[in-house]
């Protein structure tokens, strides 16, 4: 939601601020805008309604000239999306400009003071408040300064901490002040901001997206921080403590990682890469010797997680279906109680909770509001929390007690496809590790380890369905409604293949465990509304069957997504999708993959913006 692109250098700044803009629209975002200085200290401001490709036109007829500027994509919170309420806002007589990321809760009340010292607004949001804000930290510092100070930014320094000091709520902030030519202000509480290190040039970003292929140096800016930046120097500042040292780290994603290599849409891209991003989950974390998994990062000794009893996995969305087959997972590996908890109903829940209980938040975005917000109760309350995470240097991956990085390199496409696959593979390792810490044998752990050295494999096998899955998208994408049906391991599956329908092809799609189905659900199934099983060997295959037998009996048309060399199952589904055959415990990590192309196919056949679905933003950064 809203990202902010700001850079200052030798090179005209819009350019960047339009590309950068562009490869932050995964976000999600209706509006967008641009400010620049001129070297004859004007302000250029430029602002559209809808695709960053109406600002570049815009750009095209009324070029914004200079070698500093902050750009800004916006996802309406306060006030419609329209141009007056788009990004970058002034303040004062124009002598302040900021692009915000992230919610300010008290803008009412600081917008009356502000209207009462005589500041005009001209739009609804809460962000055209902080712009005024500063400004009037500003003047009045300024009236007040009687001596020159040694540090020439000391007074903006001093009038932004004030203002930030005052607001309530969420902000990443790039501000340029007109006193200040040359220097972008980047301040950031609870919404990410990272920095791009170069050559006498400096950019700022909400990730590191818009960095990439220009440099290899980031700095990631933590709560409460300031960074003055100028084409030659960064200083990092803290709210009441002054400079404090920063560490410039290696930004390892390049210009590849987030172009679309040929492919026609992100999430067909990210698809298609699950091989290679299971294979970068799992490095250097199997352990053939002892038989079991190991993580760098947990910050745990052995014996504290040894006095693990219960175990507490909270996220949002997808990655919440990944928590549901980890629950699955360590259950049957590790033997230890999970419990499931949609993050935004775990933050205001008080549930009792031992000693010995362990929380992981698991995130591909490390920015999810409520997500961050179940981990900070639960941090508050003293319970090792940790982060299963993708984005590096995100506000959960810096608060989390510790955790586990997945690896799987930037995802653009806003319907998660690789960090799912990623999240479910790492809660396998974490299960085999956390049960190799108590009862699983030696011999188990050396099976699962081999088991899990085949999937990348058995993932690019399974991607050789997707011609198949294409026609049966073809035959059904006009339906109003599916059904998605699975059982333990699988039920996730289903889950999680119902969302992927629904956020890219606006399709009605209901998730349900296969047996519930006759509680209720069972009323919707008509010749109209496909039924797609998932239905792997195992334990429940006999089940699913019988379940798989009733809709037929109700006329249901019926997908299967069923092993290999099934001989039964094309004998009653109207259409199968063969799977490579693997070990159950692995069969949501297979399975998934044709549901992802199901929904794919049937999002392009009915016209539908895979990669920018209406109303979703990639990083849910409000409550
Ligand atoms: O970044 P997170 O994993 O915390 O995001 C959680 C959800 O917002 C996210 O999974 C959402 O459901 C995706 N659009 C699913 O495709």
């Amino acid at each position: 939601m809203c990202g902010i692109v700001a850079y200052v250098g030798h090179r005209q700044a819009a350019e960047f601020l339009i590309d950068g803009l562009r490869r932050l629209e995964y976000r999600g975002y209706d509006s967008a805008g641009l400010a620049t200085v001129s070297s004859d200290r004007r302000l250029h401001v430029l602002k559209a309604v809808g695709k960053v490709d109406a600002l570049a036109e815009k750009l095209k007829r009324h070029w914004a000239p200079g070698t500093i500027g902050v750009g800004h994509t916006r996802w309406a919170t306060h006030g419609a999306p329209t141009e007056v309420n788009a990004h970058p806002h002034r303040g004062g007589d124009d002598c302040v400009v900021l692009a915000h990321n992230g919610v300010i809760e008290n803008y009412r009340l600081l917008k009356d003071q502000l209207e009462e010292e005589g500041y005009k607004f001209v739009s609804a949001t809460d962000t055209e408040v902080v712009a005024h804000l500063v400004a009037s930290c500003y003047d009045k510092l300024r009236a007040l300064e009687t001596e020159a100070n040694d540090d020439p930014y000391a007074l903006p320094i001093a009038a932004i901490n004030e203002a930030t000091s005052k607001l309530r709520g969420t902000y990443g902030l790039a501000i340029l002040l007109r006193d200040y030519p040359g220097v972008i202000f980047a301040a950031r509480q609870g919404s990410p901001l990272v920095i791009g290190v170069g050559n006498h040039e400096h950019w700022v970003a909400s990730d590191a997206s818009p960095l990439a292929g220009r440099t290899d140096k980031i700095v990631y800016l933590a709560d409460r921080q300031l960074a003055v930046i100028t084409a030659d120097s960064l200083h990092v500042l803290e709210r009441d403590i002054g400079t404090v040292s920063h560490s410039v780290e290696a930004l390892n994603i390049v210009a590849d990682d987030v172009g679309l290599e040929g492919f026609p849409h992100y999430m067909l891209k990210e698809i298609y890469e699950q091989p290679d991003s299971l294979t970068a989950a799992m490095r250097g974390r199997l352990n053939d010797v002892d038989a079991t998994a190991v993580f760098g990062g947990l910050n745990l000794s052995p014996q504290q997680l040894r006095s693990v009893n219960r175990i507490i996995l909270t996220a949002c969305g997808t990655s919440w279906h990944a928590a549901l087959v980890g629950e699955y997972l360590m259950e049957e590996l590790a033997r230890i109680p999970v419990e499931v908890e949609y993050a935004s109903e775990l933050r205001y829940r008080n549930p009792p909770v031992d000693q010995g209980t362990l929380l992981f938040a698991i995130t591909q975005s490390g920015e999810t509001a409520d997500t961050l917000a179940a981990l900070r109760e639960m941090k508050r309350k003293g319970h090792p929390s940790l982060a299963i995470c993708n984005v590096i240097g995100s506000t959960i991956a810096q608060e989390a007690d510790g955790g586990v990085y997945l690896h799987a390199g930037p995802e653009i496409g806003v319907a998660s496809t690789k960090a799912y696959t990623s999240q479910v593979v790492t809660l396998t390792m974490l299960a085999l590790y956390f049960g190799r810490l108590r009862h699983l044998s030696f011999e188990a752990g050396q099976r699962i380890i081999a088991q899990l050295r085949k999937l990348p494999d058995l993932v690019r096998e399974t991607l050789e369905v997707n011609n198949e899955v294409r026609r049966i998208a073809a035959k059904y994408c006009h339906a109003d409604n599916f059904l998605y049906l699975g059982r333990q391991f699988n039920f996730p599956t289903g889950l999680e293949g119902a969302l992927k329908l629904k956020e890219i092809s606006y399709i009605h799609a209901e998730g349900y465990p296969a047996a519930e189905m006759k509680h209720g659900p069972i009323a919707l199934v008509d010749e109209h509304t496909p039924s797609v099983f998932v239905m792997p060997q195992g334990g429940v295959y006999e089940k699913v069957m019988s379940n798989l037998e009733e809709i037929k009996a109700r006329g249901g048309p019926v997908i299967a997504i069923a092993a290999k060399g099934d001989k039964e199952i094309a004998r009653l589904a109207d259409d199968v999708i063969y799977v490579p055959e693997c070990e159950e415990f692995l069969s949501p990590l297979i399975n998934i993959v044709p549901l992802q192309l199901l929904a794919y196919h049937i999002a392009v056949l009915r016209g539908c913006d895979v990669d920018k679905p209406r109303n979703l933003a990639k990083s849910v950064t409000v409550e």
